[in-house]
């Protein structure tokens, strides 16, 4: 059989499906498509979320000691805060306002995309009072946020509404940021926002698990969470309206949060259902000792874990994850008649680290008998890993694609696919060679 155009134009097609990611062969790499609204919210790193706490204290102890509204450590707060969501590909601004004879700022980030009419906020104060750092109070709901903003980028989440977070200033000497970005937005702005999350002291160190009931719908998609998990909840009543969500109810727009409580002692009823001790939820409320030691490590990673999961539910998305990097070479290569191998070359470049243990590996030779030939992929240091050893008898082409486990290998550097044919009489060449890193 010798090389008809049809039979090339048949390897070309083949190539083509690959190359849409249609991959046909043995072990197909390609990610499933997830369906529609099904999206499901990825675990919140605890380690994430404490890090930006260890940030934020660090913030404090270079400020004096504090994150307060009109202090250096506010600004700084916020500037980190913004530096990591616009890394992630947010839309934030600045708001300013004044109060107290100092300037104030509320920092909203918007993630492009979603339904611009029917907009999900979730939101936490960001400053402290004066007196402190203000770690628990509210690093733990500001920093639960952000990791969760990251994480939304990280997934390449594509919600149905729009998402945006707000990190609230001055909320310490009055809810003063959240009212202000409430009174001046326009009443069809308002309209818009289809719910308001509001976080605010969720990883105290003797908690409790506090789901606020305003919004029914908002309030079940926090306490089926955490029915799941087994952790009884019961209704916040440590003093409705004491936080940021309180201008949002107030302008008619459905509300929901989480707290794990403040200056109030813990029941014996609820050290018995929560476990903890029968003192204060937080007994460094408001104080110096605000810090970094403040925090229940449990609470705040089961909050965060609860934040994300109903920013999901609520948001009602698809998530495609960015796509795999993909390096081909369709340049033919023929393959000389029992003769010496030869090889077809891509270079790897931009990929952090080792190569993955599930390297997709598009193979498309035309040949007249693939019983004839040997076929390797070599990597960058010369190491080989047999793809193809004279299988298949008198069938003609390898159009497949094999999935290497290459982890051992660098993955930057030129990658080969070594082909020899090593029968006398039926000949062809390589068509294709493509490698596709997840
Ligand atoms: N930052 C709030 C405050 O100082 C903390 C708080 C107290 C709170 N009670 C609350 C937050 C109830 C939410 C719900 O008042
Ligand atoms: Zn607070
Ligand atoms: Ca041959």
């Amino acid at each position: 059989m010798n090389l008809s155009v049809p039979r090339r134009v048949t390897a070309v097609a083949a190539l083509a499906a690959l190359a849409l990611g249609g991959l046909t062969g043995t072990s197909a790499t390609a990610r499933p498509a997830e369906a529609a609204g099904a999206a499901a919210a990825p675990d919140i790193s605890l380690t994430a979320v404490k890090q930006h706490l260890t940030d934020l204290q660090s913030i404090a102890t270079a400020n004096g000691g504090n994150r307060a509204h009109g202090r250096a450590g506010y600004k700084a707060s916020i500037d980190f805060v913004k530096a990591k969501l616009d890394a992630a590909g947010y839309t934030t601004s600045l708001q300013t306002f004044t109060t107290s004879g100092a300037t104030g700022y509320n920092l909203i980030a918007d993630w492009p995309g979603g339904d611009p009419n029917q907009v999900l906020m979730a939101g936490s104060h960001l400053d402290s009072v004066s007196s402190g750092p203000g770690i628990n109070d509210n690093g733990s709901g500001s920093a639960a946020i952000l990791e969760t903003a990251l994480a939304v980028s990280r997934a390449g989440y594509q919600p149905s509404k729009h998402l945006r977070f707000a990190w609230w200033g001055a909320e310490e000497l009055g809810l003063v940021g959240s009212k202000y970005y409430v009174n001046n937005l326009p009443s069809t702005e308002r309209s818009k926002i289809k719910g308001y999350l509001n976080f605010d002291m969720i990883g105290s160190p003797n908690p409790g698990y506090f789901v606020y009931d305003d919004d029914p719908t908002i309030e079940q998609t926090f306490k089926s969470y955490f029915a799941g998990l087994g952790v009884p909840t019961e209704i916040e009543t440590e003093g409705d309206g004491r936080s940021d969500h309180a201008p949002f109810k107030s302008a008619g727009v459905p509300v929901g949060g989480l707290f794990t409580g403040a200056s109030r002692v813990k029941t014996s009823a609820q050290v018995s259902k929560w476990g903890g001790t029968a003192t204060a939820f937080d007994r460094c409320y408001h104080s110096s000792c605000d810090t970094t030691s403040n925090i229940n490590d449990t609470a705040l990673d089961r909050n965060s874990d609860a934040v994300a999961h109903a920013i999901w539910t609520l948001s009602a998305g698809s998530t495609t994850p960015p796509p795999g990097k993909v390096f081909e070479n369709t340049a033919d290569v023929s393959i000389p008649d029992n003769g010496a191998a030869v090889t077809s070359t891509v270079n790897v470049t931009g990929v952090t680290g080792n190569a993955p243990s599930n390297l997709s590996v598009g193979v498309d030779i035309v040949h007249t008998y693939k019983g004839d030939l040997v076929v390797d992929l070599v990597a960058p240091d010369g190491s080989v890993y047999n793809l193809h050893n004279r299988a298949g008898g008198s069938a003609d082409n390898i159009v497949q694609t094999f999935t290497v486990n290459a982890s051992s290998e660098v993955a930057n550097g030129a990658w080969k696919l070594r082909v020899q044919d090593r029968a006398t009489y039926d000949t062809g060449y390589v068509n294709g060679f493509k490698l596709t890193f997840p």
